[in-house]
């Protein structure tokens, strides 16, 4: 595969990759946000660029360099990320959303310290826009590329999501497995399309990401010629 991985596959197109977790406030010293690290996306992001990709890396709040020469856009909420993503994603070939994007925000956000009472507290959460979702169901939508983090029912989950997303593939992570994936050097997904998929044993996520983006690479060319 590192023979392969140097044919520049993707010479001349633009990829959009979201990675990292979102982080929801809840007031100006509190949050709701998830266990992703960002390491999955930032590795996509590099593995793209060796194929000759342009590469736009839309980040959420990770604990990770900038890769090299990779245009970064740091963000902190999903209303923040799905702005950024779309006012990029114009002549974008290929969209991969890695990002564990929180699913919900609060509605309403305290301006204030929330202060301890004698009561339990109760906080209303409203759902986030789609971000992947909406990408994909763009008039001129690119090639897109999901992930699915699932602790259960891997498959008909992740075919769930290629299907209602409108999405070319999906790559199905099982977080059910701490040694592997959220928050960990190593992951192994299985990746669907609407007429095959593959599985990709456990690796590092660097080498991980590199036989994903070739694969991204060979559907993407086959399915636009
Ligand atoms: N995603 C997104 N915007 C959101 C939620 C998810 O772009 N608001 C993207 C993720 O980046 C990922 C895919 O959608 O590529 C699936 O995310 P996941 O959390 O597994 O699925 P959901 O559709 O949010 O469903 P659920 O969390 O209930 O499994
Ligand atoms: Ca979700």
């Amino acid at each position: 595969l590192a023979q392969q991985s140097l044919e520049q596959l993707l010479t001349g197109k633009r990829i959009t990759i979201t990675a990292g977790p979102t982080r929801e406030e809840i007031d100006p010293v509190r949050y709701l946000s998830n266990h992703s690290s960002g390491k999955m996306g930032y590795a996509l992001a590099i593995a793209a660029q060796e194929l000759g990709a342009a590469v736009t890396l839309i980040s959420g709040p990770v604990n990770l360099l900038p890769p090299a020469n990779i245009q970064t856009i740091s963000v902190t909420s999903a209303i923040q990320m799905h702005e950024a993503v779309m006012e990029t994603i114009h002549n974008c070939d290929i969209f991969i959303g890695c990002a564990a994007v929180a699913d919900y925000q609060v509605q309403k956000k305290s301006n204030q310290k929330i202060k301890k009472s004698d009561s339990e507290l109760t906080l209303t959460f409203i759902k986030n826009p789609d971000i992947l979702s909406d990408v994909a169901h763009l008039a001129n939508a690119p090639f897109t590329l999901g992930f699915a983090a699932e602790t259960q029912n891997l498959q008909e989950y992740a075919l769930g999501k290629l299907q209602r997303k409108k999405l070319n593939m999906i790559a199905a992570n099982d977080v059910s497995d701490s040694t592997i994936g959220f928050n960990s050097e190593q992951n192994a997904l299985t990746v669907f399309w609407s007429k095959g998929e593959k599985k990709l044993e456990v690796a590092d996520k660097q080498l991980l990401a590199r036989q994903l983006m070739h694969l991204v690479a060979q559907r993407y060319i086959e399915e636009s010629n």
